[in-house]
């Protein structure tokens, strides 16, 4: 359909009134109802728990077709991102919107990795805080602490002062994960090392120890590297949606991307990498059958969930999860592991992919049905794997919310409800009650 035969609005009939409601169009054939005036025309509101039905806002960012399996960075097809790009490349694509030249990527490498270091007095907050604290709850509140150190940084600021912090959040956030991860060891933490690309810095951050020489695994660095990339932004999901809504406010970045880093803990989102994990250890360890686990996964009354498994917006198979199973078997092969999780993996997938009630359902492998195992064949535990999503968010979370600013119909966010509690009554006195 060419934009002229587009139909422009549509009707609404409630009762006897008919209301027009106009029509907005996507690049990629979406087609949104506006009804940003309907309450003020006919006093009635949208009903949607879960927004799984609502725009909140366009966007240039990110392209996902749910139901063909598409994934697309400012257009450019995942699959060749994964294979052609670096983390840093596509963080600027997301952030500016197109690929940089070789002169300025250099420079924006350049640029992270001199802002990699915390200031010295934040060491004492990692370790105030117990050992056994998840690092998802340290590293939201490091970042939200960014704020009172460069308190210069708000919403309106002008474009370099914003990117000053855009840089100092991709920069800091890996040593702010890796002293939080090394505070749960009672290990010394470690400073960054400029010779070293964005993801060995990562492991060196994570692995390397005061009293010997460090040299991060190519094959390592890689995969991480791929991860974080396949990780960078998934359009209006919940720790994004997250971001923008905190951002809505007018709080800073810092103040917005710690929200989304909690947004993301949740195991309904990006905690799920943890709970696959944790749901293969239990049935390699708990004897049971995959089969078995399956019958227990379908039963509403377990509270059992294949984790790992169905997408709000994928109806088909998670490109992200296509390229991860292909990677997972790599990498294994490369470090010469053998790990019996992923056989586990397989078949609960072989299962799944042919099973009824997961067809019926179009529940498909998400992003984080694999990667759980590449992070543990990585070496990372498993309270860490959360904390590599969210880093491999960040940009998409700096670029949404940097988007959000730019929005000529970008308004504070606050939903409407449909009251259903008590109507008027009168207050009666404890005594009479
Ligand atoms: N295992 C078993 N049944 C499932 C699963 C699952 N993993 N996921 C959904 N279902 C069932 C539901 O019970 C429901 O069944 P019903 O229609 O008989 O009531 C139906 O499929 C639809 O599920 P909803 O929860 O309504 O789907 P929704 O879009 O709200 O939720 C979600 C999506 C949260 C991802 C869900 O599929 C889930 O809990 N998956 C497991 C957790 C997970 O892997 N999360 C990671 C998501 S990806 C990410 O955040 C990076």
């Amino acid at each position: 359909m060419t934009t002229e035969t587009q139909p422009k609005t549509a009707k609404l009939t409630i009762g006897d009134r008919e209301i027009d409601l106009d029509l907005i169009h996507g690049t990629e054939g979406e087609i949104g109802l506006d009804i940003r005036k309907l309450r003020a025309q006919a006093n009635v509101i949208a009903y949607d728990p879960g927004f799984a039905n609502t725009g909140s806002c366009r966007s240039e960012i990110t392209f996902l077709d749910g139901e063909k399996g598409i994934l697309r960075y400012r257009g450019y097809p995942i699959e060749q991102l994964a294979e052609h790009s670096s983390f840093l490349e596509v963080a600027w694509l997301l952030i500016k919107g197109e690929l940089p030249t070789k002169e300025r990527l250099a420079e924006f490498e350049h640029e992270i990795k001199y802002h990699t270091m915390l200031k010295e007095s934040l060491k004492g907050f990692f370790t105030s805080l117990p050992r056994m604290g998840h690092p998802m709850a340290i590293c939201a509140a490091a970042v939200g602490g960014l704020s009172t150190f460069y308190q210069d940084v708000k919403y309106d600021d002008p474009e370099d002062k914003r990117w000053a912090a855009v840089i100092r959040l991709l920069a800091k956030f890996p040593t702010i994960a890796a002293y939080a991860y090394k505070h749960s060891l009672r290990l010394p933490f470690m400073y960054p090392r400029n010779d070293l690309g964005y993801t060995e810095n990562i492991l060196h951050l994570l692995y390397a120890n005061p009293c010997e020489e460090y040299a991060p695994d190519p094959v390592i660095a890689k995969a991480l590297d791929l991860l974080l990339i396949l990780h960078a932004d998934h359009e209006q999901n919940c720790s994004t949606s997250t971001v923008r809504m905190v951002g809505s406010s007018h709080a800073n970045l810092f103040a917005s991307v710690s929200a989304g880093i909690s947004a993301l803990w949740g195991p309904l989102h990006g905690g799920a990498n943890q709970k696959v994990i944790e749901m293969l250890i239990s049935i390699h360890e708990g004897g049971k059958t995959a089969q078995q686990f399956m019958e227990m996964a379908k039963d509403k009354k377990s509270n059992t969930r294949l984790m790992g498994f169905g997408h709000r917006v994928y109806k088909n198979h998670d490109p992200r999860a296509r390229i991860l199973q292909q990677a997972c078997d790599d990498v294994l092969n490369r470090l010469g592991i053998h790990n019996p999780l992923l056989e586990i993996a397989k078949e609960l997938e072989g299962i799944a992919l042919s099973d009824d009630y997961f067809i019926e359902r179009k529940l498909y492998p998400n992003v984080d049905f694999y990667s759980g195992i590449i992070y543990q064949a990585l070496g990372i535990p498993v309270d860490m794997f959360t904390v590599f999503f969210s880093m491999g968010r960040l940009p998409g979370w700096i670029a949404q919310w940097l988007e959000f600013h730019r929005d000529e119909d970008a308004r504070i966010s606050r939903p409407r409800q449909i009251y259903t509690g008590a109507t008027e009554r009168d207050y009666v006195p404890a005594h009479k009650r």
